[in-house]
């Protein structure tokens, strides 16, 4: 045995033995069924954290289990070297519910990015600027990095990707800094990270239109919007746009990990042999719970209980908004949903909500995000509603 196998605490022995990338909670999750886990003690939580955005059939769905048995008895992965259906078929049922052309695979939200950044530079040669926008987040490898406008996350690993331009969110007048030396815009419909702001109506058009006149691509970021999380399939599909490039991952595999990119016209045809790659990429089993989780994301009916679902939840945060002024506002789609603080406080509230058996996670500093798997149930609902009262209740009695 080495040390770090019997020294302590899980917390403790993790802290000891894993990089320190992670701000952990010490709660040691052991197990799941829908929207409830629980922890090694047999302590229960609704999770309104769902992987952030990753379960969306909450854990433990049968369609998810079952899918990754049978995969497992046939092939659970082969080289991209070779064509498998499950990967062909995810392929032809996502372009088509985004009205795009053509795929590639990947494993993470970062590595969809990533792939979007080199097919953006392949597809407009001569054009090495790329454009995101202020409180942006697209992932940590150092492209996606690069694009992510969080001084703190970039200042210890400059320099990045060159060329990068940072716009004021939701402000159309700033979109004539999309140029005709920009290669790719990326944006999301709804920022996550940065505290779930949704997009302003209107404004993704407004990219569409500047980047049509640029002539530079326009890649939607839906990593942690998509696979219904809003309430439409992809949150772009609720402004009326097409994108040229859709990023998608987090929720994609129902858990397991996959990104996919998504490309139309110029966009979808810039790669060739050898440009890019992706060991695991589209491996069948990972796609075949990808297939299982579009299964029932396209239930006729689901998605619009999605949008029944988002708005009891907004309805009830805009209440408690409302009733303390702690909160400034409740913003958000679908089941996506931020109560922005006046005061930086998330990570607090965060933590006396664990107490009361409720997860949740903060979208910066000052706004407490829910993402609740999207099977969550309006009575699970209700019951996040009345813990978050009593917690800012409570907050407000502390002072
Ligand atoms: C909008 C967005 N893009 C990209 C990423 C990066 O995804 P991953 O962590 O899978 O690399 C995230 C992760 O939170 C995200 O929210």
């Amino acid at each position: 045995m080495t040390k770090a196998e019997w020294a302590g605490t899980l917390a403790e022995r993790g802290a000891d033995i894993l990089m320190n990338t992670y701000g952990r909670y010490p709660l040691e999750l052991a197990g799941g069924r829908g929207c409830v886990v629980w922890d090694s003690s047999g302590n229960q939580y609704l999770d309104f954290v769902a992987g952030i955005a990753v379960n969306a059939l909450g854990h433990a769905h049968p369609a998810v289990i079952g899918t990754i048995r049978d995969a497992c008895e046939g092939l659970i992965h082969v080289s991209n070297l070779y064509w498998t259906e499950p990967m062909v078929r995810l392929a032809e049922r996502l372009t088509a519910v985004a009205g795009m052309e053509r795929a590639f695979f990947c494993n993470s939200g970062a590595e969809a990015i990533e792939a979007a950044i080199k097919m953006a530079r392949k597809a407009r040669p001569g054009r090495p600027r790329t454009v995101c926008f202020e409180h942006s987040f697209h992932g940590r490898t150092f492209g996606a990095l690069s694009i992510t406008s969080r001084p703190a996350y970039q200042k210890p690993f400059r320099p990045l990707m060159a060329d990068v331009t940072v716009l004021p969110w939701g402000d159309e007048n700033a979109l004539a800094g999309i140029d005709g030396r920009t290669a790719a815009v990326f944006v999301e419909a709804v920022q996550g990270e940065g505290g779930v702001r949704p997009a302003p109506s209107g404004w993704l058009a407004g990219i569409r239109r500047r980047c049509d006149e640029a002539g530079a691509l326009m890649v939607v970021d839906e990593v942690q919007t998509g696979i219904g999380r809003t309430g439409t399939f992809f949150a772009f599909q609720s402004e009326g746009i097409f994108p040229d490039a859709v990023a998608s991952a987090k929720a994609l595999a129902g858990g397991l990990p996959m990104g996919a990119l998504l490309a139309r016209g110029a966009a979808a045809e810039a790669f060739t042999p050898g440009d890019h790659a992706s060991t695991f990429g589209g491996g069948p089993m990972v796609a075949s719970v990808a297939n299982a989780v579009l299964d029932v994301v396209l239930e006729p009916g689901f998605l619009e209980g999605v949008r029944e679902k988002g708005t009891r939840l907004g309805d009830g945060l805009r209440r408690i908004a409302a009733a303390h002024p702690a909160v400034v506002e409740a913003r958000g789609r679908g089941l996506l949903w931020g109560l922005v603080l006046s005061r930086p406080r998330a990570a607090k509230l965060v933590e006396s909500l664990q107490g009361m058996g409720l997860l949740t996670v903060p979208a910066g500093p000052d706004v407490l995000r829910f993402a609740p798997p999207l099977v969550v149930t309006n009575e699970e609902i209700d019951a996040c509603l009345v813990l978050v009262e009593r917690a800012l209740t409570d907050q407000e009695k502390e002072g």
